[in-house]
C-alpha cells in the first residue's frame, strides 16, 4: 500500500491501473456537445495517448473513444488517484519547497468533492471551470510539485503541464494560462472543438487558478451588493427590515442571493424553477423557507412586511409569475435583479413561463427551436413586467448574468431612449464600481495553509484590528466601504462560511490588503500562526477586463479592450506572485472577458514581504490608474492620494473637457 505521500510523487503510475466504476453519488458534469468529426475524434484520441507508454495504447485508446462518445470529452477516469482530495495540511505535502506545497493544497481543495461541482470530471464551479481538462494532467502536475525546486517554474498550458523550467527564486512558481486563443478563434463553438480536442480548457476565474474558496466569495460580493442597492433607495435612516428584493436562481452562485439577504436584513423572495436546487438551498441552511403557491407566497410575503421581518423565501416556479403576481397583489418591491444562466439562454439557462420544468428540459432536447421561441417570449413578458414596477418605483438592476443583453435580443423593452444603452445598470455600473472598484475594495482572501480553524480566528481577528486602525485615518469617501467590512469580518464566522479549506474572503483596497498581509507575515515570524496563502477572486479592481461586468463602468470606449489584464499578470508575475494565471473567459462566456490573478504564499520570511507589499501594491493600484484615466472621479480620488504617499508612483492623469466644447463641433 503506497502512503499518500508516494501516490501524490507517482505521476503516471508505472502500473496502468484498473479501470474504475463511476461513484454512484457523484455529481456528474452534462454530457457535451458532439461536435468533432471522426477525424478530429482519432486526433482527441492520440492527443489523450500522448501521456501514456504504447504498450497500454490499444487497450487505453477503446476507453478514451468510449469515453469521448458517451460524454463529449476525456477525462481519463481511471487516472483518478485512490486517495481521498481535499486540502491538507501544508505540511504533509512532499515537497522541495513550501511554495510548491500551498500550491498542490490549492489544487487539491479546488478538486475536493465537498468544493467542487463536478469533481470527477475536475471541474469546479459554473458547469464548465476546469482546474485540468483530464485525470493525467493532474497526476503530472502534483509530480512536477514535488520535484520543483525553489528556482525553477511550472508553465500550465490550460490545464496541460508543459513542463519545469530553470528559473529564479524570485520568479513565480507556476505560470498558468486558460483559454488562450487567437482572437478569430474565440466563439463558444471553439471552445467545444478545442477543448474536445484536449488542447484547451475552460478555466472560469478561480478555478483554473486554483483559487476558488467555496461560496463564501458570492456571498460577500452579493452582500455589498444588496446592501449598498438598498442605500441608493432608501431614505437615510431607514433600514431594509420588510422591504422586498425580489429575484431569481438558486444555483451555484445565484444561491448566495437569499444568504446575503438575510445578512443586508431584508425579505428576500428568490424564484428557482428547479425544485432539487431549492431544496438542497433550504437543506443547507442558505434560504429560510420554501413555498410553492403563489397564493401561500402572497400571504406570506404581506405578512413578512407587515411584521418588519428578515426573512429569505424560495419560491419553487418561474420568477415572472411573482413579479405579475405581486404587481397584481400590489406589493411593492424595492429592489429587484436577476440570477438565472442568461449567458446561456437556449441550453437550461432560463426557464420560460406556463411550461412545466420537466416538459421545458423535454423542449431542450426534442424541440429547442419551439424552446427558443418560449424563451424569447418570456423574456419579453419579464421586461414588461420589470418596467411595470420600475415605473411605481422599483430599483432594478442586472447582476451580470446578460439578462438585458437577451431580452434585448429577444426583443423586450429594456433599450434606453439612446437605442445604445439599457435602462437599468448593471450592478458593476451602479454598486460595485463607484463604489468598490474605484476606490480598489475588492475580494481579497487568504487560505490558512496549516488547515487548523484557530489559524483561521486568528487571521480573522488580525484583519479586523487592521481595518478598524486604518478606519480612523480613512477619508470620508472610503468611510462605508471600511465600516461594512469590518462588519463582515467581526461576524464572519458566526456566518459560517467556511467550505473546504481554511479561508476567508475579505473586501479590502490597497493599503487594508498590504497592511492585513503584512500583519499575517508578522504572525508567521512570531510562530502565532502557520503559512498563509494570499489570492483574490479575479471579479476584482485590475485583474478582469469584462465589458458587461466588471469593467462595465469604463465608458471612455476601452471597456472592449484588455491590456489592463494583461499588464496585471505580467506586472504581478515580477513583483513576487507565487504563481500567476490568464483566462480567456469566465463568468459571462469564452470569448467576453479576459482576467488574470495570483497566489502568493507567506511564510514570515523578509523576502516575503518585500514581494507582499511590491506584488500588492501593483495588483490593485494599476486597476485604479487605468479607471481613472478612463475619467472615473472616484479613481482619480484613490489615484492622486495613492501618489500623494508613494512618491515613486507617477500616473497619467486625465483632463476634463468641458461638456460645451464638444458639444458645438461641427462634427459630420
Ligand atoms: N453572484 C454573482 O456574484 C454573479 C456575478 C456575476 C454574474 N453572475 C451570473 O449569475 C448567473 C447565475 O449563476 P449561477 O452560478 O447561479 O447559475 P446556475 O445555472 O447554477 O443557476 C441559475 C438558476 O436559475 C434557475 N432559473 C432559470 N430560469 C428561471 C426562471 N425563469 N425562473 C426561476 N428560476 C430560473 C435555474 O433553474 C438555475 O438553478 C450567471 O449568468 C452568472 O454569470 C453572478
Amino acid at each position: 500500500m503506497m502512503t499518500f505521500q508516494q501516490q501524490v510523487a507517482e505521476g503516471i503510475p508505472a502500473q496502468l491501473p484498473a479501470a474504475k466504476p463511476y461513484p454512484q453519488d457523484a455529481n456528474r458534469a452534462p454530457k457535451r456537445k458532439d461536435v468533432l468529426s471522426v477525424a478530429e475524434k482519432q486526433l482527441a484520441i492520440r492527443n489523450a495517448l500522448r501521456y501514456f507508454p504504447s504498450a497500454w495504447h490499444a487497450e487505453l485508446a477503446a476507453e478514451f473513444a468510449q469515453e469521448l462518445n458517451d460524454f463529449g470529452r476525456i477525462y481519463m477516469y481511471r487516472f483518478k488517484p485512490d486517495y481521498a482530495i481535499k486540502a491538507r495540511p501544508i505540511s504533509e505535502y512532499p515537497a522541495k519547497c513550501q511554495q510548491a506545497a500551498a500550491i498542490m493544497l490549492m489544487i487539491d481543495n479546488n478538486l475536493d468533492p465537498a468544493v467542487a461541482q463536478h469533481p470527477e470530471e475536475l471541474i469546479t464551479y459554473g458547469g464548465n471551470g476546469a482546474v485540468f481538462q483530464n485525470w493525467a494532467q493532474y497526476r503530472l502536475t502534483m509530480h512536477y510539485l514535488c520535484e520543483m525546486e525553489a528556482d525553477q517554474t511550472l508553465h500550465m498550458y490550460s490545464g496541460h503541464p508543459m513542463g519545469l523550467f530553470p528559473s529564479s527564486p524570485e520568479a513565480p512558481r507556476v505560470v498558468v494560462t486558460n483559454g488562450m486563443m487567437i482572437p478569430n478563434y474565440s466563439k463558444p463553438d471553439d471552445w467545444e472543438r478545442f477543448n474536445a480536442l484536449g488542447v484547451t480548457q475552460y478555466g472560469q476565474m478561480t478555478a483554473g487558478s486554483y483559487m476558488y474558496i467555496g461560496p463564501q466569495g458570492i456571498v460577500h460580493g452579493t452582500t455589498i451588493t444588496v446592501m449598498n442597492a438598498f442605500r441608493k433607495v432608501l431614505a437615510k435612516g431607514d433600514t431594509p427590515k420588510g422591504k422586498i428584493f425580489l429575484t431569481a436562481g438558486l444555483g451555484g452562485m445565484s444561491g448566495a442571493q437569499p444568504k446575503a439577504g438575510n445578512i443586508a436584513n431584508c425579505i428576500t423572495v428568490c424564484a428557482e424553477v428547479n425544485a432539487k436546487a431549492a431544496i438542497k438551498r433550504h437543506q443547507q441552511g442558505w434560504v429560510d423557507e420554501l413555498i410553492d403557491s403563489l397564493p401561500a407566497l402572497i400571504a406570506r410575503v404581506k405578512q413578512a412586511q407587515a411584521q418588519h421581518e428578515v426573512v429569505s423565501i424560495a419560491y419553487i416556479g418561474n420568477v415572472v409569475d411573482v413579479w405579475e403576481a405581486f404587481d397584481e397583489h400590489d406589493i411593492f418591491v424595492h429592489l429587484g435583479s436577476d440570477q438565472t444562466s442568461l449567458h446561456n439562454p437556449w441550453s437550461g439557462g432560463y426557464y420560460p413561463v406556463g411550461v412545466s420544468y420537466d416538459e421545458a428540459n423535454r423542449l431542450i432536447r426534442d424541440e429547442p427551436e419551439l424552446f427558443k421561441a418560449k424563451v424569447q417570449d418570456t423574456l419579453k413578458r419579464h421586461a414588461a413586467i420589470v418596467n411595470k414596477h420600475t415605473a411605481k418605483g422599483t430599483y432594478f438592476f442586472d447582476y451580470g448574468n446578460a439578462f438585458l443583453l437577451e431580452a434585448s435580443r429577444a426583443g423586450g423593452e429594456v433599450m434606453a431612449n439612446n437605442g445604445i444603452d439599457f435602462k437599468y445598470p448593471s450592478y458593476v455600473q451602479d454598486i460595485l464600481g463607484p463604489m468598490c472598484f474605484d476606490y480598489g475594495f475588492g475580494p481579497f482572501r487568504w487560505v490558512c495553509t496549516s488547515g487548523d480553524p484557530a489559524d483561521l480566528d486568528k487571521t480573522d481577528a488580525i484583519a479586523a484590528q487592521v481595518l478598524q486602525r486604518i478606519m480612523r485615518e480613512a477619508p470620508d469617501e472610503i468611510q462605508q466601504q471600511m465600516q461594512d467590512n469590518i462588519t463582515w469580518i467581526l461576524d464572519a464566522k458566526q456566518n459560517k462560511l467556511v467550505v473546504g479549506s481554511q479561508a476567508r474572503i475579505l473586501y479590502a483596497d490597497a493599503q487594508g490588503r498590504a497592511e492585513i498581509a503584512q500583519a499575517f507575515n508578522d504572525a508567521i515570524a512570531r510562530g502565532e500562526i502557520g503559512p498563509v496563502v494570499l489570492g483574490r477572486d479575479h471579479h476584482d479592481v485590475s485583474g478582469t477586463d469584462s465589458p458587461y461586468r466588471e469593467t462595465s463602468n469604463i465608458y471612455d470606449g476601452s471597456r472592449f479592450t484588455a491590456d489592463m489584464a494583461i499588464h496585471n499578470v505580467i506586472g504581478d508575475s515580477f513583483r513576487g506572485a507565487t504563481w500567476v494565471s490568464i483566462h480567456n473567459g469566465g463568468g459571462v462566456g469564452w470569448g467576453e472577458v479576459i482576467n488574470g490573478g495570483f497566489g502568493m504564499l507567506l511564510d514570515g520570511s523578509a523576502e516575503a514581504e518585500r514581494r507582499l507589499r511590491s506584488m500588492l501594491f501593483f495588483d490593485v493600484n494599476n486597476g485604479i490608474a487605468r479607471r481613472s484615466w478612463a475619467r472615473n472621479s472616484e479613481a482619480n480620488f484613490a489615484i492622486q492620494r495613492e501618489m500623494a504617499r508613494t512618491p515613486k508612483l507617477k500616473v497619467t492623469l486625465a483632463n476634463q473637457v468641458a461638456d460645451d466644447i464638444i458639444a458645438q463641433l461641427p462634427l459630420v
